[in-house]
């Protein structure tokens, strides 16, 4: 029996219940790992809520994309990983299949990938999920390039503070957006070329002040809702605006006149293709390597407290990723 984290109902953060569970066997192409550190994800709360794109088709419900631990044990056919390989898990399964909260979990080989040396199972928790993100929607599908300007909301976030490192790292210039002052010198400490606090400064006019009245090229959007128009009004000419979170409303309006390209991103399209998931672990290791790429750990709370992670979490005072440890 194994420490697991499962909900019988969709509500608050109380209705995660750590519960003592059989585990099982992996079964053909999985794994099972013993969980060290949980990377908590704003879709978990949103599943959680019941107000994420897919819902809890079962009860109790099963929660979370990113773990990092050991493989203690491979199912059937699985020949690229043994036991005793250190590892983290990448959201590349439906949480009505998998989930990670726990002392042990069972996923499939291909959401599995190994953890860079010199990192922490809390900091490589940080890593893949944050920088698959960004390095996905910036340079695959974005192609931004050096020189770009590229305009990011909740920067603050692991995914936004992700994004910073990215794209210093292939030379392009990061406008973080956050929307208190309280993150303004962490986010230039953090890389930001430029800060702008949304509840005093005017997102539009001040990014073509920084840009000389051109814009962004690219805007990286996790908030959505009523705030993309001037987020498109604050998009360069031939730019592009992605939307890939909802932190602040999923009725989003389309502002036709303003953007040559508005899209949206889903990691899930780069996380379940193996090409894309190959070049997309080689950028990220390689930016490990020469150090530009810091996965940020804001906070960790223990596995019995992880309705209180979740309320923390969902509380948006962190700066970076909150994570859950587990034994130890
Ligand atoms: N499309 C995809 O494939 C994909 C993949 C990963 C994550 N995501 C999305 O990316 C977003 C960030 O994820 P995460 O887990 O990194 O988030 P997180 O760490 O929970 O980010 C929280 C931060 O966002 C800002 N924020 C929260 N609510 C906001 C609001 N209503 N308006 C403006 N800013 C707000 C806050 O920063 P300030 O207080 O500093 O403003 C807060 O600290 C989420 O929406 C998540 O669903 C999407």
């Amino acid at each position: 029996m194994r420490k697991t984290v499962l909900f019988d109902a969709e509500g608050g953060p109380d209705v995660l219940q750590l519960v003592d569970v059989e585990i099982g066997e992996p079964g053909p192409g999985e794994v099972r790992i013993d969980v060290e550190a949980i990377g908590l994800n704003r879709a978990e709360a949103m599943f959680r809520a019941g107000i994420y794109f897919e819902r809890p088709d079962q009860f109790p419900a099963k929660l979370g994309y990113s773990a990092s631990g050991v493989v203690e044990r491979t199912g059937p056919g699985v020949t690229e990983f043994a036991p005793g390989d250190r590892v983290s898990t990448i959201a590349a399964f439906s949480m009505r299949d998998y989930g990670v909260y726990g002392e042990q979990a069972i996923v499939p080989a291909s959401a599995v990938l190994r953890r860079p040396d010199g990192l922490g199972a809390a900091e490589t928790v940080a890593l893949w999920g944050p920088f698959l993100t960004a390095y996905g929607a910036i340079v695959d599908e974005g192609g931004v390039r050096p020189g770009d300007v590229v305009l990011i909301t909740a920067a603050s976030s692991s995914v936004g503070l992700a994004a910073i490192d990215v794209v210093n790292h292939i030379g392009a210039v990061p406008i973080a957006a956050t929307r208190t002052a309280a993150k303004r010198e962490r986010l230039l400490a953090a890389g930001a070329a430029h800060v702008i606090v949304t509840n005093e400064e005017d997102i539009t006019a001040r990014t073509l002040e920084i840009t000389g009245g051109t814009g962004a090229e690219f805007v990286f959007d996790a908030v959505a809702g009523e705030g993309v128009r001037g987020l498109a009004a604050a998009t360069a000419k031939g730019g592009t605006l992605v939307v890939y979170g909802a932190l602040g409303g999923r009725e989003t309006p389309f502002p036709l006149w303003f953007v040559p390209t508005m899209r949206l991103f889903n990691a899930f399209d780069l996380t379940r293709d193996p090409k894309r998931l190959r070049r997309a672990e080689h950028f990220i290791r390689a930016g490990v390597r020469a150090g530009t790429f810091r996965p940020r750990v804001d906070r960790t709370f223990d596995l019995a407290e992880v309705a209180e992670s979740h309320r923390y979490l969902e509380a948006n005072g962190q700066f970076g990723k909150v994570v859950v440890t587990v034994g130890g």
